[in-house]
């Protein structure tokens, strides 16, 4: 028990991204040391929480895990809320029920979308709950950034930086997918980062005409050799038109551009390597923001809102606001049209 009498229950849940470690080390340090708070942390996300499954995070548990990749906790894509027809009992009313049995004052989910979407509905049956958003895909609506964002960036940039002289040797095409799920913040980034020369993403409609006349056009240039930077989120078309869903889209976008040029083309899929590994110093930092300022919401009493960064402020934004959609990139964002205005193509 600690000196305040307060407990909180923290977990990782969805996807893993570099950065968690630093989130549960910001946040448990800063509620033992600075509020004299109890910390324990439940196992592999909202199972824990069901199974009554946790560890007591003292600060001996939290010294030494700032710069290791993955989460301590361990995280899976339980999803409460959703009914399985294997499901013979109730998990929400579970949760409640362990919550208060453990005598929680606050739990803290750190996860992307749908692990907020799971905070606001825990909120609403009463839980004091926070959320802290993580992923490597940057799509949390209502805060500017993610942690996780930046390693996957570097992490895919070194990856494109290395498809350059491959690429060059053999004149070839090199298409190359990264994550991102349905917006095309890492695809965007990596891309400009590791001077894509063609860059797909979910929210600009691509014509594969396009993109084959401008590769053409700078085979003519005089330069053998271009990389393709595809998120996996972008546009298919269906099964009727002749092209499968199951084909990833760095698949599906070299073969059509050999179809149309002619030219040597090879995909490389990026994969859950981006997700793997130690964070950037940039991703060590936001988690270890995002998890002091939450401790300090707590403080506040300051509960049913997510830690957010609004330019390069920290806030609390509702989790009510956040549940259910997705930051994708805005139509104006800069970065789109400075790439183009250094010859970048979007496909369009
Ligand atoms: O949301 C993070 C993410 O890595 C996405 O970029 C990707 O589409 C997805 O998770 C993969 O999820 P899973 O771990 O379930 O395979």
């Amino acid at each position: 028990m600690g000196k305040s009498g307060i407990k909180i229950g923290v977990l990782t849940a969805g996807g893993d991204c570099p950065g968690l470690n630093a989130a549960i080390r910001g946040v448990g340090k800063t509620a033992i040391l600075k509020y004299g708070h109890e910390v324990i942390g439940f196992s592999s996300g909202f199972l824990g929480l069901i199974r009554n499954e946790y560890k007591q995070l003292d600060e001996l548990a939290l010294s030494g895990i700032l710069t290791i990749g993955g989460t301590i906790l361990r995280s899976s894509r339980e999803k409460p809320f959703k009914r399985s027809e294997y499901d013979d009992y109730n998990k929400p009313e579970i949760i409640q029920e362990n919550y208060r049995a453990l005598g929680l004052n606050c739990l803290v989910c750190i996860g992307g979308n749908g692990t907020q979407k799971t905070a606001y509905r825990l909120s609403k049956l009463g839980l004091n709950v926070i959320g802290i958003p993580k992923t490597i895909d940057n799509d949390v609506w209502g805060t500017d950034l993610t942690f996780g964002f930046d390693s996957a960036v570097s992490i895919a940039a070194e990856a494109i930086d290395r498809l350059h002289s491959t690429a060059n040797s053999h004149k070839r095409i090199m298409v190359v997918e990264v994550m991102g799920h349905t917006a095309g913040w890492l695809a965007l980034h990596a891309g400009v980062a590791g001077g894509g020369d063609v860059i797909l993403i979910p929210e600009i409609p691509y014509n594969m005409k396009v993109i084959s006349e401008y590769l053409i056009r700078r085979l003519e240039e005089g330069k053998p050799y271009s990389i393709v930077v595809v998120a996996e989120g972008i546009e298919l078309p269906d099964k009727k038109s002749g092209a499968s869903r199951n084909v990833p889209a760095g698949a599906y976008i070299a073969n059509q551009i050999f179809k149309r040029t002619g030219l040597e083309t090879r995909e490389t899929i990026l994969g859950y390597i981006q997700r793997g590994g130690s964070p950037t110093a940039r991703d060590r930092i936001v988690a270890t923001e995002f998890g002091a300022y939450a401790a300090e919401m707590i403080h506040r009493g300051e509960y049913g809102k997510m830690t957010a960064y609004k330019g390069y402020k920290l806030e609390g934004v509702p989790l009510s606001d956040v549940a259910g959609k997705i930051k994708a990139i805005p139509r104006e964002y800069p970065l789109i049209s400075h790439a183009r205005s250094l010859g970048t193509c979007f496909g369009d």
